[in-house]
Parts: structure tokens; sequence; C-alpha cells
């Protein structure tokens, strides 16, 4: 089990996943911050379906950066235009986890 961890307007949000048994909810990559917030009913925002097109699925890792997979090329440059990034911000249809993370949406 691994706990993924959403904040929202100053609410967390926790959730217990088994990462090896997630269904894929074909939106962003398998395994990624997205396709668990599908899985556990969180709200998060991919007007694009999460393929790394436009930014609103944008979330900022408080802890646990090193748990999500390396950002590539096409992520940085998508993220390059987000409102707020920080280095600390990630796609979360491309950041795939790994062990615990908490992020906030911004
Ligand atoms: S959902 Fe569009 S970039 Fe992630």
């Amino acid at each position: 089990m691994t706990r993924v961890t959403f904040v929202q307007n100053g609410a967390a949000k926790s959730y217990d996943v088994n990462l090896d048994d997630l269904p894929y909810q074909r939106h962003g990559r398998r395994g990624s911050l997205l396709d668990v917030a599908l899985n556990v009913g969180f709200p998060l925002e991919h007007a694009c379906g999460g393929n790394a097109a436009c930014t609103t699925c944008h979330v900022i890792v408080r802890e646990g950066m090193d748990h999500l997979s390396e950002m590539d090329d096409a992520e940085a440059d998508r993220l390059d235009g987000a409102w707020g990034v920080t280095p600390r911000s990630r796609l979360a249809c491309q950041a795939i986890v790994k062990g615990e993370v908490t992020c906030e949406i911004p």
C-alpha cells in the first residue's frame, strides 16, 4: 500500500492505494497521479484527457518528489506555460507514482 495525499483549498485527503492492482482509468499515464486520483474519486481536472497537452492537471509536490517518475521534455515544455509553476510542479497525468506522495492542487 502507498499513501497518496491531495491537498486542495487547504484540505488534505489521503488515500491508501495498491499501485500494483490499480485499474487503468485511460487518462494520462498508467499509475500516474491522475490515474490514482480517478481511481479514488478525487476530482482532479484533466481537460486534455491526460495527454500533456494542457496544464489543468498541474500539481505542486509537497512531499515525495523522489517517489515520482522523472519529468520528460514534453512535460517540462508544457509546464513552462502553466500558471503559478514552481520547481516542485508536475503534470499529474505524466508523473507516475512509485511511493508515498503529497501534492497540492494550485
Ligand atoms: S491533463 Fe492535460 S496536461 Fe495533464
